[in-house]
């Protein structure tokens, strides 16, 4: 058991916009540079910034604009996203490999392979979705730094 303190806990906050290809893979790359900082196991980096990019990445071209926060635990990281958007009607069909709703503009642009949601949970521990139509969308992506 660990008694965490809250000095052991490290949360940062990063605003995504919609649309913005250009900034878009800045928090993963921020959060990936900040784990190597914090001396964390390279395998867990590598899950962290795929999830995370994955992440940041459906924020910019399904939302209207959100949030990613990550926090940092001696046991567990957690990425978590929050947008304002038209949700997701059907979360098991979203995390289905290949299914895309991504417009004809970001598949042009590379995105849209529907392979995001899929990879997410590859390199989670755990991942929630909670969703609502015409509302909007978290997503909590759990990874386990201590086995
Ligand atoms: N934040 C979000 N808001 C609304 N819909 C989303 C969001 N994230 C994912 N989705 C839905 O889930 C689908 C699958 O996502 P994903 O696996 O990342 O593939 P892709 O982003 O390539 O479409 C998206 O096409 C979209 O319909
Ligand atoms: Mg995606």
């Amino acid at each position: 058991m660990q008694n965490n303190t809250q000095e052991d806990i490290i949360e940062i906050e990063f605003p995504i916009k919609s649309g913005d290809f250009v900034a878009a893979g800045d928090a993963s790359s921020k959060t990936k540079k900040l784990l190597k900082q914090l001396g964390i196991d390279p395998e867990i980096i590598r899950r962290a910034a795929i999830a995370c990019y994955e992440a940041e990445l459906n924020l910019v071209i399904h939302s209207l604009g959100g949030s990613l926060i990550l926090t940092i635990t001696p046991s567990e990281l957690v990425i978590k996203t929050q947008d304002i958007g038209p949700g997701i009607a059907d979360v098991d069909l979203a995390m289905q490999e290949g299914y895309t709703t991504a417009s004809d503009s970001a598949r042009e642009l590379g995105f849209g392979a529907g392979m995001g949601l899929p990879n997410i949970k590859r390199c989670a521990d755990n991942v929630e979705i909670v969703s609502e139509l015409g509302q909007g969308t978290e997503l909590t992506i759990t990874i386990k730094t201590n086995k």
